[in-house]
């Protein structure tokens, strides 16, 4: 089928913006370049990179975006006002024709009144003027009023109008608070289409979120009434509950075609490895019941369930697992296993590595088998995106030992390598993940303070890999990491390890000094 199929929806991925927004998840340049390489194999059509004006950071990870990835168009966010306009081209501009500008502001009575402190004419003028600033630096403007769906009806149909003629191309309808109820978004985008003839002359997106869990089924809804963009995250990730979730309305257009008559362009065997990946860099744990990409997503439990499934898959599975990129089969590979069989295998499950990073996910690979009986494919997900996690690797955990039981005082001894030298040293604590960290708080002279902890097991089996996420703020920034082995406190050492590397070096990165306490604690 064609790009410009009137029936293809475009999916706009905004975890890098409105993702990144979500408390607790948000990501440095490289963890950001990773999410845009999955989101260009997945083949969404445009990625929100972030928001320029907001900080230095953002800026260069949008202009890091547009330099590198290939395929997506790549976009930035810009409120009204020319200063964010003209930093966001400028972030945007090495991608070319793929760069577009994403302009908004608000047009709810709520938000004029008490946020903007406007008059109605006022905001058609800030938002015209707007676009028509950002039609200066390309012909790819995104305008959204904000607020959209509550917003009064005939004052949105006036600013939607006012900015098609402005200049802009896509119209993006927000459900901002998630307050819309299926029904009645339709309808929102069905009165748009009826009282502005030039939506027809424009894409319209739609951008919802899941503050009542509605996200996926207003978006559904809007696409039954014209829109044909759909704005979302992987792992629904954003503000608050969240945006719409990627995988599910992906996988809901196209499970459900025979009704929704639309498709989409996306690779879904790339989602199940998205998601991980995004869960992985920030930390935020999917839930087991989660649709699509959870756990449970494709186990069934019941006796009846089972059965009818080994007669026939369809009686309880309406998707394969396989369409989402979970491959379904164990890996049946060894410790003696080559290199050959191991590649296949991987390609198989959607990694398309380098022949440094297969060598390395090999190494982890064969360091697994050695440990644990059945290396199951989640298993190898998760080592594999350890290993092959871009995090600095400013100290590496060289050796851990923990002593702990009843009547123990638990003590961690650990060895850290910073650049061929070998640091060690020891402490107590209250158990040997507390021992286990606050060594190396010793050893890397920092004081990160444990916010939140989460352990999960990968896969079943008393062997499973454990995979541990953390939360640590270090006075100046809070930051998640998370690692995994069939040891949990070493996995817990390994997260908080990814804590501090990246900890150091954003704080070298942003120019700031060592503080006092990394100066004062020099150790051999
Ligand atoms: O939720 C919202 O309204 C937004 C806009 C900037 C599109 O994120
Ligand atoms: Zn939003």
């Amino acid at each position: 089928m064609k790009k410009d199929d009137k029936n293809r929806v475009i999916i706009f991925d905004t975890t890098l913006r409105d993702g990144e927004q979500c408390p607790g998840a948000s990501m440095g340049l490289r963890e950001k370049m990773e999410v845009g390489k999955v989101l260009a194999r997945m083949n969404v059509d445009v990625i929100e990179a972030g928001f320029p004006i907001a900080s230095p950071g953002d800026f260069e990870a949008v202009r890091a975006l547009a330099e590198k990835i290939r395929g997506p168009e790549i976009c930035g966010l810009a409120r009204c006002l020319s200063k964010d306009i003209e930093c966001c081209a400028e972030a945007v501009a090495p991608a070319g024709k793929r760069g577009r500008i994403h302009v908004f502001l608000a047009t709810s009575a709520i938000h004029r009144k008490f946020k903007l402190k406007k008059a109605e004419k006022e905001i058609i003028k800030l938002a015209v003027t707007g676009v028509q600033h950002a039609r200066k630096f390309t012909p790819n403007v995104q305008f959204s009023p904000e607020d959209a769906s509550r917003t009064e009806p005939e004052f949105l149909a006036e600013v939607v109008r006012a900015v098609i003629d402005a200049g802009a191309t896509t119209i993006n309808i927000p459900d901002t608070v998630g307050y819309s109820i299926p029904s009645e978004f339709g309808q929102v985008i069905a009165g748009l289409y009826d009282h502005v003839p030039a939506l027809n002359k424009v894409t319209v997106h739609v951008h919802c979120h899941n503050d009542l869990g509605l996200a996926v089924a207003n978006s559904l809804a809007a696409v039954q009434n014209g829109a044909r963009g759909i704005e979302c995250t992987i792992n629904g990730l954003g503000e608050r509950a969240g945006n719409c979730s990627l995988e599910e309305v992906v996988m809901a257009i196209r499970t459900r075609a025979d009704r929704m008559k639309v498709w989409t362009g996306i690779n879904t065997c790339e989602l199940y490895h998205a998601s991980r990946l995004v869960s992985q860099l920030t930390g935020m744990v999917v839930q087991r019941n989660k649709a699509i990409v959870g756990a449970n997503a494709f186990a069934h439990e019941s006796g009846i369930h089972q059965d009818g499934i080994l007669k026939e898959r369809t009686t309880y599975e309406i998707m394969r697992p396989q369409d989402v990129g979970i491959s379904g089969t164990d890996l049946v590979l060894g410790k003696h296993s080559g290199r050959h069989a191991f590649r296949d295998h991987l390609e198989k499950m959607g990694f398309h590595l380098s022949a440094d990073e297969m060598e390395r996910a090999y190494g982890a690979f064969i360091r697994l088998a050695d440990k644990k009986k059945t290396v199951y494919d989640d298993d190898l997900v998760s080592i594999i995106q350890d290993e092959l996690s871009e995090i600095p690797q400013y100290y590496t955990l060289e050796y851990l030992h923990v002593a702990s039981g009843t009547d123990t005082i638990p003590t961690a001894t650990v060895r850290l390598k910073k650049k061929g030298e070998i640091i060690q040293d020891a402490a107590c604590g209250d158990g040997p993940v507390d021992a286990a960290l606050k060594t190396i708080d010793r050893i890397a002279e920092v004081k990160g303070q444990l916010l939140d902890y989460s352990l999960q097991a990968v896969t079943r089996g008393k062997d499973a890999v454990g995979e541990v996420s953390v939360r640590v703020d270090f006075g100046s920034r809070i930051l998640n990491g998370k690692a995994s082995s069939t040891d949990i406190v070493e996995a817990s050492a390994k997260a908080y390890l990814n804590c501090v590397n990246s900890f150091i070096v954003q704080e070298n990165a942003g120019g700031k000094k060592p503080s006092k306490k990394r100066n004062a604690r020099k150790k051999k």
